[in-house]
């Protein structure tokens, strides 16, 4: 394998069963590769499969089908996980899109973001002053230590999550549309963070979203995903500019109009479509 490639997803499959008689192909076949400090987009509609895909690759579920290589190692054998742990849990960094249930809201901001180090018992001292320049490096001063999730805004409690994943050093973050529940505004803010960070840092970046505007700004190559499949794949300006398929087509007509008031409208309407 070409060793700048750190993730592999090979001919991945996923089925839910959800009785005997009843189960849903969520992810065919797909495949796919990251470079070392590429930003990978995830595109397609509720339900094409895009979050199995991040959880299979994050080793959350164990795909049906296929194989997942992170640096080489095929980690979707129980035993080369098992082998590989530690280092995966460090290594590898998930961002959900819904931070407030995916942050513990027990406890203060400084320990959250501690969180990491402390489930890997590693014997690093997580000193104030660390966590306040993590926090710093994703926007947020030190007043923000002591607070607790539910004193935070969406945004806020995004970058909190941030920090936490980006204390680990991680090479690869898979983030599973971490700015969809955000708005507009904040959104534009969160992606030139992630840029930022992504410059600074150098990791890879899995980036899951369903609309297409971040991802035109962010994303170096772009992959969409329909129905469970990956119909369309390539640079994200080769993508844009000559969409292949139809339903890439289609995803691109749909793109947010940039004007608040709209945008406000068209959610208010998807919230009522449920
Ligand atoms: N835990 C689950 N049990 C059963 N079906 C699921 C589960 N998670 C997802 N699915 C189904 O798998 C398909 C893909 O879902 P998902 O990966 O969540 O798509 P996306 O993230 O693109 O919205 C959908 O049809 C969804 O209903
Ligand atoms: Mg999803």
């Amino acid at each position: 394998m070409e060793n700048d490639i750190i993730l592999d997803v090979q001919h991945l499959s996923h089925v839910f069963r959800l009785n005997r008689k009843t189960k849903v192909k969520a992810v065919n076949d797909v495949s796919f590769r990251i470079k070392k400090g590429e930003i990978y987009g995830l595109v397609g509609e509720s339900g094409s499969g895009k979050s199995t895909v991040a959880r299979c690759v994050m080793n959350i579920y164990k795909p049906s089908g296929g194989e997942v290589f992170y640096k080489g190692i095929p980690v979707c054998k129980n035993r080369e996980f098992q082998k590989n742990r530690k280092m995966l849990q460090m290594t590898r960094q998930m961002i959900f899109q819904d931070s407030a249930s995916s942050l513990n809201p027990g406890i203060k901001v400084r320990d959250i973001v501690a969180e990491p180090l402390r489930i890997q018992s590693r014997k690093i001292r997580t000193d104030k002053r660390e966590i306040e320049k993590q926090l710093e490096m994703v926007g947020l001063d030190g007043s923000y230590l002591e607070k607790y999730p539910y004193e935070l805004s969406g945004g806020q409690r995004q970058r909190v999550a941030i920090a936490r994943a980006l204390l680990a050093k991680p090479d690869l973050i898979v983030a599973d549309e971490p700015i969809a529940s955000l708005d507009v505004s904040i959104q534009a803010q969160m992606v030139n963070l992630f840029r930022k960070l992504q410059k600074e840092q150098g990791f890879s970046f899995l980036f899951i979203a369903h609309d297409l505007s971040m991802v035109r700004f962010l994303c170096d190559r772009t992959g969409v995903m329909y129905h469970g499949g990956l119909v369309e794949e390539g640079t994200t300006k080769d993508v844009f500019s000559h969409p292949e398929h139809k339903y890439t087509k289609a995803l691109l007509e749909a793109i947010p109009v940039p004007d608040p008031r709209e945008e406000r409208n068209r959610r208010v309407m998807k919230c009522n479509e449920g």
